[in-house]
């Protein structure tokens, strides 16, 4: 037996089924946009850890940043004694992240945490308890960010889910626009928003809206900016909390720091974790002063958030993002996985029904007979299987698992993601030539 393969049965023999295998795939050791896996076998990642990665697997600063300060002081609870890394950490972020006048900043574990967080100071600083939430959305898998989450297959069996959650569509433009152009499909959204809080939940009840301008795990749907404009103005009007998710978005993902910055607006809050900390976890709930300081003291806090060596690899990651203008490379990067897609597309337009992207968070969506409502998530899950065989780690993403997704490292020298690219559009000609044959 292979040891990739003796490690799989170890997998089922002691870890729970609920922990999803997404890929076959075993690691040993890692390096840039490279794993090799329990077999001495060069794996291409196009995954990055479920874009954690950014920076790329151990970047050599960041691990020396990690063994510095691993010998001097790894744990005190911040709550218990604070230290410089921690601050450093928050001061930059609210620099590269300034939401108004003043802007505060406390440090989580996870992506989960952070929004869980958002929810409590956004909840604190209205008086309101009701969240407004999206269809397609994924926020995590703690009780409250579940409930936030859309994707059924991700909490079946888990509730009772939090209350006070009200879904709205997401704002769909290549499913849902039927036959609109993208001004009249915004101006239509805004309005079934304004409905919602006319049918749904009285305004003076709504603490928030949480929306993902890029979703992740629904499939890299993208927010027209119009319409997040728009809703930046409701959020203003009605004074509702506006928190912006970028766990996923964030840190050079679409070539930019943040998503927002795309759109031209300013979220109150926003939600940050994966690849701040290039592996190690760490995440951040980022906002406008007034609003983090209505949070009461003991309200919001951990034993380990902000830990002494997550903040030194954070602070070394966002150092290394901006000496090699990782915001840069994420649009090369993007350009180049367009082209490939979008050539592919073009040959093969009924089953491609969209290809689409912000920066390097790129997909497309496989359907049947060109039509955007018939997801084809069969074929999606052929061709991760055979790019799997082939060591080219990829997953999918979507309510339908139909959306293929691309997460790899920013780093990834051009020739492996030239690589890593035919082999995408090799295996799909071949499953494309099997269904003609
Ligand atoms: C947009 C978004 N928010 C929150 C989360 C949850 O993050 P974590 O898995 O670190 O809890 C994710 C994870 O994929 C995400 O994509």
């Amino acid at each position: 037996m292979k040891r990739s393969e003796e490690f799989l049965e170890r997998r089922n023999n002691v870890v729970p089924r609920g922990i999803g295998t997404f890929n076959p795939a075993t690691a040993i050791s890692a390096n840039n946009a490279t794993i090799i896996n329990a077999d001495g076998e060069e794996l291409i990642d196009f995954v990055g850890g479920i874009g954690v990665l950014n920076a790329g697997h151990c970047p050599e600063s960041v691990v020396e940043a990690i063994y510095q300060q691993a010998k001097t002081l790894m744990h005190t609870c911040f709550h218990i004694a604070t230290y410089e890394p921690y601050l450093e950490l928050c001061e930059k972020l609210a620099d590269l992240f300034p939401h108004g006048e003043k802007t505060k900043v406390m440090l989580t574990n996870t992506g989960a945490e952070s929004v869980e967080n958002a929810i409590k100071i956004a909840r604190q600083a209205t008086g309101r308890s009701a969240i407004i939430t999206f269809t397609g959305a994924f926020h995590g898998r703690s009780m409250m960010a579940m409930s936030l989450t859309s994707k059924v297959a991700y909490k079946v069996g888990c509730g009772p889910y939090a209350p006070e959650v009200y879904r709205i569509p997401y704002p769909n433009f290549y499913k849902n626009h039927q036959g609109l152009d993208e001004d009249a499909f915004v101006e239509r959204e805004l309005y079934r928003f304004h409905k919602t809080l006319h049918q749904m939940v009285d305004v003076s009840q709504v603490a928030a809206v949480i929306i993902e301008l890029v979703q992740g795990e629904g499939g890299f749907v993208i927010c027209p900016k119009g319409y997040a404009q728009g809703l930046r103005k409701i959020c203003d009007e009605f004074g509702i909390v506006l928190i912006i998710d970028e766990v996923q978005s964030g840190f050079c993902r679409t070539g930019k720091w943040s998503a927002y910055e795309h759109y031209g607006i300013t979220p109150d809050i926003s939600t940050w974790a994966k690849s701040m900390g290039s592996g190690m976890p760490i995440g951040a709930v980022v906002g406008r002063a007034d609003i983090m300081d209505a949070a009461q003291p003991g309200t919001i806090g951990g034993t380990y958030l902000g830990n002494p060596v997550c903040c030194a690899a954070s602070i070394a990651t966002i150092k290394f993002m901006e000496e090699n203008n990782l915001n840069q490379r994420g649009i090369e990067v993007g350009e180049k996985c367009m082209q490939a897609f979008e050539s592919l597309q073009e040959k093969y337009p009924e089953v491609i029904g969209d290809v689409r992207g912000l920066g390097a968070m790129v997909a497309f969506e496989l359907v049947h007979d060109g039509d955007s409502s018939r997801p084809n998530s069969e074929l999606c899950a052929k061709l991760l299987g055979n790019c799997a065989k082939r060591n080219t780690i990829i997953i999918s993403a979507g309510t339908y698992k139909n959306v293929i997704r691309i997460l790899s490292p920013l780093t990834i020298p051009d020739e492996l993601l030239e690589k890593g690219l035919g082999i995408i559009t090799e295996e799909f000609e071949k499953l494309m030539e099997s269904v003609i044959a």
